[in-house]
C-alpha cells in the first residue's frame, strides 16, 4: 500500500510561499509584498560569489544580498567603509550568475548615493545594468528618503536599511544597538514610516531592541527583515560567513552557527597538504597513462 506524503510542496499555501514553496520563476517584489499579506515569514543571506550563491538557490533562499559586507567577510577590509561601486558590480553579476530563483539585492556601497538622489539613481542604474540585480539597498531613513523616492520612480525596487547602518561606523565609533530610549525609538519609527513612504519594498532593521522592531514590524505594511532585532520581524538575514562558521573569529551575539565550514575546510586542506608530502596523492585512480 502505498502512503501519500504531504511535502511543504503539495499544499495549495505553499505553493506561493517563498520558502518551500514550487515555482521555479525568479522571486519579485510582488511576491515579497504577497508574503507580507499572508503573514509568512522568510529568510535572507548573503552571497559574494556564483557557487556560494547556487548553493543557498538549490537551497531554495528566496532572497539574497551582496552585502557591503563583502568587505569584511571577503575582500580582506576592516570594515564596509571601502568598499566600491566596481567591486559591488562584480561580485553582483556573479551572483545573479549562479542563482535561478533568488531576488538578488545589490548593496549600494559608501559614498554611492550620499551626495544626493542624482548619484543614488546613477549608482542604481548600474547595479541593474550591469550586473543584473532586482533590487537595491541603502541605508538611512529620512535621511535617504528623497534617495528611495526617485529610485523607485525610475523603476529600481529598494530595500531600505535602519537602526545600525554600518557604514557610518566611523560616527558611531563602533557598532552599538540602536533605538534604546525614548527619543531614539521614536526616531527609528520616523525612519521607518519614511522609508516606507518613499516607496521602499522592504526595510532592514539592524540590531535594535526586539520590542522595538516588533512595533516597527506591527506598524509597517512592507516587511521588516531583522539581524539583531529579534523575532517577530518578517524576514531575517544574516551573513552566510557568520551563519555558516566561516567567519574568522568572534561573531555578534545574534549570529547563530548552522555549521563549522572554516574548520572543515581547514582539514581538508591540512588532509591534501599530507598527502602530498607524504606521497598519498595522486594515487593510481587519479593519474593518467
Ligand atoms: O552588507 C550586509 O551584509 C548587510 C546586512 C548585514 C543586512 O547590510
Amino acid at each position: 500500500m502505498t502512503h501519500a506524503v504531504k511535502t511543504p510542496d503539495s499544499s495549495p499555501k505553499d505553493t506561493k510561499a517563498l520558502y518551500g514553496g514550487t515555482s521555479s520563476r525568479r522571486i519579485t517584489v510582488r511576491d515579497i509584498a504577497a508574503a507580507k499579506a499572508r503573514g509568512e515569514k522568510w529568510p535572507m543571506l548573503t552571497a559574494y560569489d556564483a557557487m556560494t550563491a547556487s548553493v543557498f538557490d538549490e537551497a531554495g533562499i528566496p532572497v539574497m544580498l551582496v552585502g557591503d559586507s563583502m568587505g569584511n567577510c571577503h575582500l580582506g577590509y576592516e570594515s564596509t567603509v571601502p568598499v566600491t561601486m566596481d567591486e559591488i558590480t562584480l561580485l553582483s553579476a556573479a551572483v545573479v550568475r549562479g542563482t535561478k530563483r533568488a531576488l538578488i539585492v545589490g548593496d549600494l556601497p559608501f559614498g554611492s548615493y550620499q551626495e544626493g538622489p542624482v548619484q543614488a539613481l546613477r549608482s542604481a542604474t548600474r547595479l541593474v545594468k550591469e550586473a543584473g540585480v532586482g533590487a537595491v539597498k541603502l541605508e538611512g531613513g529620512e535621511r535617504s528618503a528623497h534617495q528611495i523616492e526617485l529610485l523607485v520612480q525610475a523603476g529600481i525596487p529598494v530595500m531600505a536599511h535602519i537602526g545600525l547602518t554600518p557604514q557610518s561606523v566611523n560616527a558611531y565609533g563602533g557598532y552599538p544597538v540602536q533605538g534604546r530610549g525614548e527619543e531614539a525609538a521614536a526616531q527609528l519609527l520616523r525612519d521607518a514610516k519614511a522609508v516606507q513612504d518613499a516607496g521602499a519594498f522592504a526595510v532592514v532593521l539592524e540590531l535594535v531592541p526586539a520590542e522595538l522592531a516588533a512595533e516597527v514590524t506591527r506598524v509597517l505594511h512592507i516587511p521588516t527583515v531583522g539581524i539583531g532585532a529579534g523575532a517577530e520581524c518578517d524576514a531575517q538575514v544574516l551573513v552566510w560567513t557568520d551563519m555558516a562558521g566561516m567567519t574568522n573569529g568572534r561573531v555578534p551575539r545574534f549570529v547563530k552557527q548552522y555549521a563549522q565550514l572554516r574548520e572543515a575546510l581547514g582539514d581538508a586542506a591540512k588532509a591534501f597538504a599530507e598527502d602530498v608530502v607524504g606521497g598519498a596523492y595522486p594515487a593510481e585512480e587519479h593519474s593518467f597513462h
